[in-house]
């Protein structure tokens, strides 16, 4: 017997989340463009609401965020009933591995999938199965053929982060129609407002109408309440119930919310940002490009920048000579991509400047 506690099985098997780089050592005006943070920054009305909760931070919140799943409800015209609301979509992803794997489980994911399934997974005691892409794009086929009799779960980013890409509705649900009644998929729906494609969904349909299926989504990325950790999951009756049964039961913190209801309600803001990552991504698409960059074709507000892999020219000297200029991208090593930078759609002023920045670079 051991000498000390020791945690579960695959826990230290973990490689810790490394967040995005904040700063830039030596540098005062810094653009962090590193995890996929809006621009534009929260809606006024959300800032608004965040204080006024500020008179009131001795009472417990409302442990079942009812006004946030009602305002969800209204939003995407779901039954609140079904909506349960998480300390960001990250909260969310460990519950579902919470109560969904067990030791000696598999849970599926994508080679460059989100790094959050894979600790969710090892966390709960099962082992996560890589499924291999194409094009930097979930593969249907390869998800089918990595699921064995031990899987409990898919987990598929769509878009996925740090790619950019996505899979057609069509293919979610060739994806849906090959896996067997008992495995959970979670179509993970972070960047969902800002795919502009005809043939995508985030998911609703299909959770809707099957036993099998969540959706995840959001409050960091188009409504820019990242510091407030707020996200959300749809799903059928049973799963929802499964989840607040574990769940903290005051999971979702009452500033977290008020300024959730508010975003959501700031239309015009939402609206904003996703006409200024459209203009936006398409122009540093391009315009890196003609710098003789391969950029991944993104639907997401981030884009996925490869780098060659000789000296002086690599993605960790870019990252190294952006940084020196403020400009703070994110290295992807971790997701298998040690020769790419993924960086996110920022103000006008901070992509005019890496762009201008790997010019010089590249010389
Ligand atoms: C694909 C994907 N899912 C989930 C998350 C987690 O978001 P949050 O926990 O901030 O809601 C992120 C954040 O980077 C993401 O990229």
């Amino acid at each position: 017997m051991s000498a000390r506690p020791q945690p579960r099985s695959g826990v230290l098997a973990i490689n810790a989340y490394v967040p995005g780089k904040s700063h830039a050592p030596g540098v005062a005006r810094v653009f962090k463009l590193s995890s996929n943070e809006t621009p534009l920054g929260p809606s006024p009305r959300a800032i608004q609401a965040y204080r006024e909760v500020a008179a009131h931070l001795q009472d417990y919140p409302d442990g079942a965020a009812t006004t946030l799943r009602e305002a969800i409800g209204k939003t995407f015209g779901l039954d609140p009933d079904r909506i349960v609301c998480g300390a960001g979509s990250d909260d969310l992803l460990n519950l579902l591995a919470r109560a969904y794997l067990a030791d000696g489980d598999e849970a599926v994911h994508t080679t460059h999938g989100f790094l959050v399934y894979p600790i969710a997974t090892l966390g709960s005691g099962a082992k996560p199965v890589v499924a291999t892409e194409k094009n930097y794009t979930a593969d249907v086929d390869a998800i089918l053929a990595a699921v064995t009799e031990r899987t409990r779960i898919v987990f598929l980013a769509n878009p996925n982060n740090p790619t950019g890409t996505y899979i057609p509705f069509d293919e979610v649900r060739r994806l849906h129609a090959g896996l067997r009644p008992d495995i959970l998929l979670v179509l993970d729906a972070a960047y969902a407002e800002y795919v502009r494609r005809n043939d995508y969904e985030a998911g609703i349909e299909l959770v809707a109408t099957s036993d099998n299926v969540v959706m995840c989504r959001t409050f960091s990325k188009i409504h820019g309440l990242a510091a407030l950790r707020l996200g959300w999951l749809y799903g059928p009756a049973h799963i929802v119930d499964a989840l607040n049964r574990i769940r903290g039961p005051f999971n979702v913190n009452a500033p977290a919310i008020a300024a959730g209801v508010a975003a959501l309600a700031d239309t015009a803001h939402v609206e904003r940002s996703r006409t200024h990552n459209e203009r936006w991504l398409k122009w540093l698409t391009d315009e890196i490009g003609k710098l003789g960059l391969q950029v991944t074709p993104s639907v997401a507000n981030f884009l996925l920048i490869h780098f060659p892999a000789n000296a002086g020219r690599t993605a960790k000297e870019a990252d190294a000579f952006l940084t020196a200029r403020g400009l703070v991208l994110r290295q992807v090593g971790a997701y298998q991509l040690p020769n790419a930078l993924r960086m996110t759609v920022g103000s006008e002023e901070a992509n005019r400047l890496v762009v201008a920045a790997l010019a010089e670079f590249l010389g």
